[in-house]
């Protein structure tokens, strides 16, 4: 009877481990207190795209070593492939980013606009995901 049971355990770790395992992509740097960075984890988790994630106590000092451009600034800034990816991007274009390889720095979402993956509530407000490089050239990348 125990016997078995241990088997049983055995075989369920065993199963569960390949998604535990899933390697993550990259990682995820956040102010403790936020928890949006969170619910966009969440969201780029649920589209392949696993990430770490490291609490910082100045995400400040963080987005000026990246060269992030202060008008880009939001919560969370993510780094995926050698790509930088600033605040509540969506999936599909972190995705497409990831693909094409262009040549910018990364991809941000400036502020917190409502209906933004991760910033889901009762309304959606429009929002432009702009690339920039690290001489603080912007451009839209896409309209959501
Ligand atoms: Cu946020
Ligand atoms: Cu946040």
């Amino acid at each position: 009877m125990k016997h078995t049971h241990l088997i049983a355990a055995a075989l369920a770790t065993a199963l569960t481990l390949p998604a535990a395992l899933a390697a993550p992509v990259g990682v995820m740097l956040k102010d403790p207190y936020c928890g949006c960075c969170t619910a966009w984890a969440e969201h780029m988790q649920k589209n392949g795209l696993e990430l770490t994630s490291r609490t910082e106590q100045d995400m400040a000092a963080i987005k000026d070593a990246r060269r992030i451009p202060a008008q880009l600034r939001s919560c969370h800034t993510a780094e995926i492939g050698g790509y930088l990816f600033e605040g509540h991007v969506p999936a599909d274009l972190v995705k497409k980013v990831l693909k094409d390889k262009p040549k910018i720095a990364g991809l941000a979402v400036a502020g917190m606009p409502m209906g933004s993956p991760g910033m889901e509530g009762p309304s959606k407000q429009a929002y432009a995901v702009t690339a920039f490089d690290r001489q603080g050239k912007t451009s839209v990348y896409a309209n959501r």
